[in-house]
């Protein structure tokens, strides 16, 4: 019997079953890694030094930059940076995306996307935050520089994706197209251990996840929907319960674990949604299908077969269990506006 299995150990033994793998997937990994090591000690000490609060920038997309934003980007893109094994790397904080062409990496053959810190605006409350990430092949030659062709594919080009939640413990929760695995990090030891093998997101739940403050704003389908879940009614388990941390990272991690429903549909404030379709809808789409739930964009809308046209682009997002989203399906199906 196996003391424990790291996240390094699971990477190396699933690749002999890989056949012609190279072993570059399992170095950007492992940049990864490093580079959540590093947020996690930084982000356990926020109370203690002067990291919270706002680094005195906006964002491309006029929202303001926390310093654990800018802090979390510049780790991630320097750990990945170093391996040789990424070319280029489009974030959320950074208004283009960004070539690797030291050394080996113009010759490599991956590139990613990432929300470096999500749910920022937790962090000056001590309330858990995320890092996602997304992992494709490029489709320009290996050898020249990226293009914007290379990170504007559809999700479910996808190679890889997960997300880091620093929760009451740090876990990372990934998946290659093969399930999902979660495993959570052992400080002492400095390395995360398998905690959550193949994880499946149940095909019910009663927790449903929204701001529900907009509820104004929302379309009518939506407002159905809140109202459904609202009504008692013991054979579906209903009233549900409102569950809303305000990251996304956590709230999906919740749900993946207990069953339940994140929405954020469009509003007259966010006419496409708020949530940004390549670096938080994709990855998290691609590990809701992968353990067995569903992510759309709207009735009959597959999230992952969106072609998108730029980096930052917004959609609406219902991801969660498959029989929760199918039920909104039909609400929005009902009332189309
Ligand atoms: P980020 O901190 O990366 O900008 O993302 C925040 C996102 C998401 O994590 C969260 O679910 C949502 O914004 C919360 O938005 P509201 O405050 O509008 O509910
Ligand atoms: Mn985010
Ligand atoms: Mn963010």
């Amino acid at each position: 019997m196996r003391l424990i299995q790291t996240l390094g150990e699971f990477i190396i033994n699933r690749q002999a079953e890989y056949p012609g793998a190279t072993g570059e997937l399992s170095a950007l990994f492992s940049a990864l890694r490093l580079a959540a090591k590093v947020v996690h000690r930084e982000i356990n000490k926020a109370g203690l030094v002067d990291i919270t609060g706002a680094a005195g920038e906006d964002n491309v997309q006029g929202e303001e930059q926390q310093k654990l934003d800018v802090y979390a980007n510049e780790k991630f893109k320097t750990a990945l940076a170093a391996r040789g094994v990424v070319c280029g790397l489009a974030s959320e904080e950074e208004e283009n995306f960004v070539r690797f062409e030291e050394g080996l990496n113009l010759k490599a053959k991956y590139i990613v996307l990432i929300d470096p810190l999500d749910g920022s605006s937790n962090i000056d409350v001590n309330v858990s935050v995320g890092t996602i990430f997304s992992i494709y092949k490029r489709i320009s030659p290996a050898g020249t520089p990226v293009t914007e062709e290379d990170f504007l594919q559809p999700g479910n080009k996808q190679v890889a994706a997960g997300y880091i939640v620093y929760g009451s413990s740090t876990m990372m929760v990934y998946t290659t197209g093969n399930g999902v695995n979660g495993f959570t990090y052992d400080p002492t030891l400095g390395v995360f251990c398998l905690s959550h093998e193949s994880m499946q997101l149940p095909e019910d739940g009663i927790i449903y996840s929204i701001n529900e403050g907009n509820y104004v704003h929302f379309p009518t389908g939506v407002k159905k929907y809140i109202k459904y879940c609202q009504v008692e009614d013991d054979a579906t388990r209903r009233p549900y319960t409102s569950r809303y941390i305000g990251s996304l990272v956590s709230d999906f991690h919740r749900n993946l674990i207990k069953g339940g429903i994140y929405l954020y549909p469009t509003s007259s404030r966010y006419p496409n949604g708020k949530l940004r379709l390549l670096y938080e809808c994709n990855p998290m789409a691609f590990l809701a299908e992968q353990a067995g739930g569903k992510a759309v964009a709207g009735d009959n809308k597959r999230i992952m077969d969106i072609n998108p046209t730029e980096l930052h682009q917004r959609a609406p997002f219902f991801v969660g269990s498959k029989n929760m989203v199918e039920k909104v399906e039909a609400f929005l199906r009902e009332f189309p506006k």
